[in-house]
């Protein structure tokens, strides 16, 4: 969840509406959602920039989620008062769930700030712009909506060869520690047709791979459809070659699902599911409508149908409550699982949500701090242990990009979602154009927790 700046397209237009530029923070969708902005101000003919100095309309794309997404854009904020000091013409605005969860509280903060907009009133962004640059001041828009899903706007949110699909919006689940729903308002799909032109755009544009955003993409519906229903659409009206998603609630995992994952080659086996915590009680404070066993019970099943899938979770330490045998239950439980990956959490209290309401947050700083500690080290290990069972195994890999150290190292992920980095053997092209996008097998000799290293076989 490190903050993001989202590339964007640039095009010639009229100079006098102005330069737009998008800061994203927070989670994938929050990249789609950036993209549906500058979609929007696009089609209203202003421009799009990369340089925030060079903009003339900032937006802060913000999180939520825990206490120090807050803190980095108050921070950031502050950093950009200079600009506006140079220019009293500049717009800021902060977007997204942040926007959403403090609402005109914002404006009582001393920030340079003309406006606060809500993830489902993008829309109307062009016309709040017109209204601050015709004088009105302390613009703001939190209305959340049952119905909006951006669906025709399909702003094709592309890195390379891969690109985020947004398949719905919003969560019912109120987990009593989050404050998605809250910020994000209730669930709702995408329109099936409107997800697969947009493949199928993006298929044009050169992109091989798509990731599918949910909050809980098991709760996809939209009429016939539910969300096994809709990858078999994608599998069959586009020739996309690798299909992802990102997440599915264990407490509501198919069994046909497990086996689409299984049948077809063309869907990623890899999960992303969320285990919060390994203790029964703490997750039914949770409101997570699963126990220890249930979960467990759930990676068996699906370990049976694919012995190879890459399992990844979310878990949080230091929720209200939690004894120290109740943590060593997470740790128990992520020994059992082995996740590939985690991303680990010390629990964050947050205004509106049901924990906060109901718990006190009891768990001193120092033991959510140390709890972390040893939950990192564990998940380090097991990372490596799984790492190296993988050494001498051949993987196909769709190449994504050059390797972050070397120009001359390439990497992508496995079927199961494993990174691979590979060097570019001596006497092969170093035209990246040669390789990206391309599937190769490449044999596995080195591994740490982070990574697989291998050689193109
Ligand atoms: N919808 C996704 C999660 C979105 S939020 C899902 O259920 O899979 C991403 C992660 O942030 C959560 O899985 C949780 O582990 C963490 N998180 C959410 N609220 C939090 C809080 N109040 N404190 C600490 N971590 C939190
Ligand atoms: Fe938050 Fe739970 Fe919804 Fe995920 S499923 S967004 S953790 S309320
Ligand atoms: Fe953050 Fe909102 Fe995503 S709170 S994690 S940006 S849904």
């Amino acid at each position: 969840m490190n903050p993001t700046v989202t590339e964007s397209t640039e095009t010639h237009r009229p100079a006098q509406l102005g330069k737009v530029y998008v800061e994203t923070y927070g989670c994938q969708m929050n990249e789609y959602d950036s993209g549906i902005v500058k979609e929007l101000f696009r089609k209203e003919h202003y421009e799009t920039t990369n340089s925030v100095e060079d903009s003339d309309i900032i937006f802060l794309n913000t999180c939520a989620v825990r206490e120090n997404a807050h803190a980095k854009i108050y921070g950031r904020l502050q950093s950009l008062g200079y600009l506006k000091k140079k220019n009293p013409n500049l717009v800021i605005g902060v977007l997204g769930c942040m926007a959403q969860n403090l609402g005109e509280d914002l404006f009582n903060q001393e920030l340079p700030l003309d406006l606060i907009v809500g993830p489902d009133n993008y829309r109307t962004l062009p016309e709040l712009i017109q209204n601050i640059r015709q004088g009105e001041r302390d613009v703001q828009l939190t209305r959340l909506s049952r119905t909006e899903t951006y669906d025709e706007l399909e702003p094709k949110v592309v890195n390379g060869i891969q690109a985020f699909v947004t398949i719905m919006r919003g969560c019912n689940n109120f987990c009593t520690f989050c404050v998605v729903p809250y910020t994000r308002g209730r669930e709702r799909s995408r329109e099936p047709q409107s997800i697969i032109r947009e493949i199928k755009e993006l298929e044009a544009m050169g992109v091989k791979q798509v990731t599918l955003l949910g909050q809980n993409v098991n709760s996809y519906s939209y009429e016939r459809f539910d969300f096994c229903a809709l990858v078999e659409s994608i599998l069959k009206e586009t020739t996309i070659e690798r299909i992802r998603f990102t997440s599915p609630h264990p407490k509501d995992f198919p069994d046909h699902l497990i086996s689409l994952m299984a049948k077809e080659e063309r869907f990623s086996s890899q999960i992303h599911m969320p285990l919060q915590a390994g203790s029964s009680k703490v997750l039914r404070d949770m409101k997570r409508s699963y126990t220890k066993e249930e979960y467990l019970e759930l990676v068996e099943r699906i370990q049976k149908v694919i012995p190879d899938i890459g399992i990844t979770s979310d878990i949080i330490v230091g929720f209200p409550g939690e004894t120290e045998e109740e943590f060593r239950e997470t740790l128990e439980v992520v020994n059992k699982v082995k996740f590939d990956m985690s991303y680990m959490f010390k629990y964050s209290e947050r205004e509106g949500t049901i924990a906060k309401r109901k718990f006190i947050d009891d768990v001193p700083e120092e033991t959510k701090s140390k709890r972390l500690i040893e939950l990192v080290e564990l998940q380090t290990k097991i990372s490596l242990e799984k790492n190296l069972s993988k050494i001498g195994k051949t993987f196909s890999i769709l190449i994504e990009n050059t390797s972050k150290k070397s120009k001359q190292e390439l990497c992508g992920r496995s079927h199961c979602g494993r990174m691979v980095v590979f060097p570019i053997p001596e006497g092969q092209s170093l035209d990246l154009s040669d390789w990206i996008g391309k599937t190769v097998n490449v044999v596995i000799e080195q591994a740490t927790s982070a990574t697989l290293k291998g050689k193109l076989v």
